[in-house]
Parts: C-alpha cells; structure tokens; sequence
C-alpha cells in the first residue's frame, strides 16, 4: 500500500547496486531533470569497486558500500542492510543490478515499496545468464521487467516490460546493451509511478490508478 508521502511530497528513494549503476543513472537523471517527483537519497552497495558508488558521489549522493563478506550469513548481512536502508526513511526501495538475494525479512520489512529490473521478459528467464539463454534458444523477442519484489525470486508482480528484437547474429554483449536501452526508458517511468502515487501492490497484485497491470 502506498503511503500518503507519496502523494504529497518529494518520493525518498534508496537504490541498491553491485555494479555499473547505469539503471541508478537513469534515474537519477530523471530526477534531476525534474521528470520524477522524487530524490535518491542513498545508495548502497556490496561491492566497494561498484561504479555506481562514484556516481552517485560524484552527484552527491549518499553512498555506502556494506560488503556482505564481512557478515557470517545471509541473516545478519540483511539485517545490517535493512537498518542501513532505514536509515534513510525511503518511500521506495530500487534494486538497480543489485545481485544479491534478498532473504524473507527483508522482502517482509519493505513489501510494496521494493522494486526490481530484470534483464529478461520474465516469466521467461529468471536468474542468471538472460541473454545467452534467450540466444540459445533462438528467441526472437527479448527484453526487461520491472517488478515489485516477493518472496519469490524474480517472480512478482510485473509492473512494466520493455521488448527488444533478437538479431540474427546477437551477441550476448549486443543484446545486453539493446536491452540496456529499454531498461533505461522503463525504471524511471516505473519509479515515476510510483513516486506520483499511481503505483501500488494490493493483495499480491501490482495496480496502477488504481486498475490491474498485465502484460
Ligand atoms: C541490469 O541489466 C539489470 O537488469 C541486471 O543487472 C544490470 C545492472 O546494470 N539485474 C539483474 O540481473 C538482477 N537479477 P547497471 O548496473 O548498469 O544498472
């Protein structure tokens, strides 16, 4: 359910990173241009090398690395990360090419208010490794989701897909980059969404204004 900040005020958004952080640009972008009415406040990394960190320093943003190589299992790592993350009162959690699994907890603890991409057109393709598989497999359609996360890995409610065409002699790194794109065009407008209030998880499905989204 959404809460009335989202309505009435600037969305506070945490992005969660392992690496590049071009999707957490892509955003940041819109936000400072004004196209979504909300801030990145934090963002967090795993890995201290991610570039995402520098950009969001170099933007001034707030940014963090917790190394879950410092923690003794998933548990404690998730639970140190979920009072980092509370710690900067967000409306809106973003995983943006963060490549942890997230325990129960804290899927629990921000249920409706975490969002994630994915680099397939999911059903197809959870996990790893989307764009070598969709090449296996001769797809002639690939592409991106965003979706509310859930207990279930890759496996919420979709909120908006991007769909890119497969050529003939892809590569996965061509294809990746194809899909980058539409990544870039759909995370801002999923976090637009949000941020505007027209975007929410009831009962297990992802609503917007109010009605059913369905691919
Ligand atoms: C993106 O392609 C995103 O879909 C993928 O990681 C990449 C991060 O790129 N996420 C996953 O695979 C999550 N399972 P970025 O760091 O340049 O935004």
């Amino acid at each position: 359910m959404l809460s009335s900040n989202n309505d009435a005020k600037t969305c506070r958004i945490v992005v969660l990173i392992s690496g590049n952080g071009s999707n957490l640009q892509a955003i940041m972008d819109q936000c400072g241009r004004g196209g979504i009415p909300a801030e990145v406040t934090a963002v967090i990394s795993n890995v201290e090398s991610a570039f995402g960190l520098t950009r969001a320093r170099q933007a001034g943003i707030s940014a963090h690395c917790l190394d879950h190589r410092d923690f003794a299992n998933r548990l404690e790592y998730d639970d140190a990360l979920a009072a980092l993350v509370e710690a900067f009162h967000p409306d809106l959690v973003v995983l943006a090419g963060f490549m942890r699994i997230l325990g129960p907890q804290f899927v629990d603890r921000f249920a409706g208010r975490l969002i994630n991409i994915h680099p397939s057109l999911l059903p197809r393709y959870p996990g790893l490794d989307t764009h070598e598989r969709a090449i296996a497999d001769g797809a002639k359609e690939h592409g991106a989701s965003v979706h509310f996360v859930t207990q279930d890995l890759d496996a919420g409610p979709v909120i908006i897909q991007g769909r890119v065409a497969v050529m003939k002699d892809d590569s996965a790194e061509i294809l990746a980059a194809r899909v980058h794109d539409v990544e870039h065009r759909i995370y801002p407008q999923a976090v637009g969404w949000f941020a505007s209030g027209r975007l929410a998880l009831k009962d297990g499905v992802a609503l917007l204004d109010g009605q059913p989204l369905t691919d």
